[in-house]
């Protein structure tokens, strides 16, 4: 798009994107299908992603990430999941739901010792909040840990834990006093190979398949006291504002599947004949495209804003759960509506495994469920309106 970009980009990000964009291309786009295929999980590429620094991208130096701000994040998970929203969902859900929350709430021996070996890509971090029985309703939760002299004891069952089965730490939340409801949880950190933490059952799924997702148990989990983030009964908040980072992710995940589904049909329109002239020249293809265009261009500028505005919050300490919640719900929406247009415009070569198409429409539908439903985010949206009027 170059000098049509209606974002201005400084060079340092135009550098960024053009670094993931090109190791995107390069490494993850070839290899895509054959992973969605067989649903194994991308080791090689996650590692050669964590020597590039995108693991932790948003990681201080000093805990070997990157070091760089939320909008370069933003564009390196855009670009990778242009390739392939698996391998995007990886590198979100380690730098934000994983290494932010430490830096966040951590310790600074918790920052030493978990973040810098996840965001150097050597280690992989998940986060666990989802149960069985509480998904959208997250401070309903049925896991207890209950604390003994210098340890936690955690039992339960965790569900839909991005990386789950391949994660060396995940940051978990147990409810320490059930009688306080959501008061009454805590956030913790396991290392796997712990006795009583066991993966459990992983999901077979529709889309993002080459990204691990299962169940986590816990029986009889002890894990030292020092592996508590933040205090008891913060767990809920410690939650909800991760899921405020994730969310960010998740949308740049969405605009990077919506415009490689755009410039797949855009490719085609111009190239497919039908009665006599290329279907680009329908109208009834053209507007499909423009309306694509246009969506798209709408989830950049909330996408980007909302990287910025979590930047400026490190000043202010202000909440940025309204712009994370407005640009989720919008990019992911998007890319449902690009990725089936799409599958729409390109007919039956669209439905094929033949092209990528089809696994971008597979992959998109996750968008609008994980990390807070298209629902939480209009509940979230609506809520924080009628509150600025109280
Ligand atoms: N930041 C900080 N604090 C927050 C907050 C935020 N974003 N959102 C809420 N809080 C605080 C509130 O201020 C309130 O504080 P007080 O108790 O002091 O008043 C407290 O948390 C409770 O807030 P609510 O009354 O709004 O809580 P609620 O029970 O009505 O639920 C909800 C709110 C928005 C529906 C929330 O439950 C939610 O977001 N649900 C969706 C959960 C979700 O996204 N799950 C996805 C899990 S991760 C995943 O998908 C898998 C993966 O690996 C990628």
């Amino acid at each position: 798009m170059s000098d049509q970009e209606l974002f201005p980009l400084s060079d340092e990000h135009k550098m960024i994107r053009q670094a993931a964009r090109d190791f995107a291309r390069k490494e993850i786009a070839p290899i895509a299908a054959e992973f969605d295929e067989s649903g194994e999980f991308p080791m090689e590429t996650v590692r050669k992603m964590g020597e590039l620094g995108f693991m932790g991208i948003i990681v201080p130096e000093e805990y070997k990430g990157a070091g760089m701000d939320a909008l370069s994040y933003v564009l390196a998970v855009e670009e990778i999941s242009k390739a392939d929203g698996s391998h995007g969902v990886i590198v979100s859900v380690n730098n934000s739901l994983f290494c932010d929350g430490i830096l966040v709430y951590g310790t600074e021996e918790q920052k030493q010792k978990y973040v810098a070996g996840v965001a150097s890509g050597k280690k992989i971090g998940a986060y666990a909040l989802t149960e069985p029985m509480s998904g959208s309703d997250a401070g309903t939760m049925g896991c207890q840990a209950v604390r003994e002299g210098d340890e936690y004891i955690l039992n339960g069952l965790k569900s839909w834990v991005t990386s789950g089965p391949v994660a060396d730490y995940v940051m978990v939340f147990m409810m320490t006093a059930p009688e306080k409801k959501h008061k009454g949880i805590t956030a913790f950190i396991v290392e796997s190979g712990t006795p009583g933490f066991s993966p459990g059952k992983k999901e077979p799924k529709l889309g993002i398949r080459a990204s691990a997702t299962s169940e986590l148990m816990f029986k009889n989990c002890r894990i030292p006291a020092d592996n508590r983030v933040g205090k008891e009964g913060e767990g809920f908040k410690i939650a909800m504002s991760i899921l405020d980072s994730g969310r960010i992710g998740i949308a740049a995940q969405s605009l990077g599947l919506a415009e490689a589904a755009y410039e797949a049909s855009l490719a085609y329109a111009s190239e497919r004949e039908a009665f006599g002239q290329k279907i680009g020249d329908f109208q009834g293809v053209s507007f499909k495209l423009a309306d694509m265009k246009t969506q798209i261009e709408g989830s950049r500028l909330l996408t980007y804003n909302a990287a910025l505005v979590k930047d400026r919050s490190k000043e202010s300490g202000e909440r940025y759960t309204l712009p994370a919640a407005i640009a989720k719900l919008h990019a992911s929406e998007t890319a449902m509506f690009c990725t089936h247009s799409a599958v729409q415009i390109h007919g039956g070569v669209g439905y094929s495994k033949e092209l990528p198409v089809e696994r971008y429409f597979r992959d998109a539908k996750i968008t609008e469920i994980y990390e807070g439903t298209s629902e939480i985010q209009r509940l979230v949206i609506a809520r924080t309106e009628f509150d600025r009027l109280r």
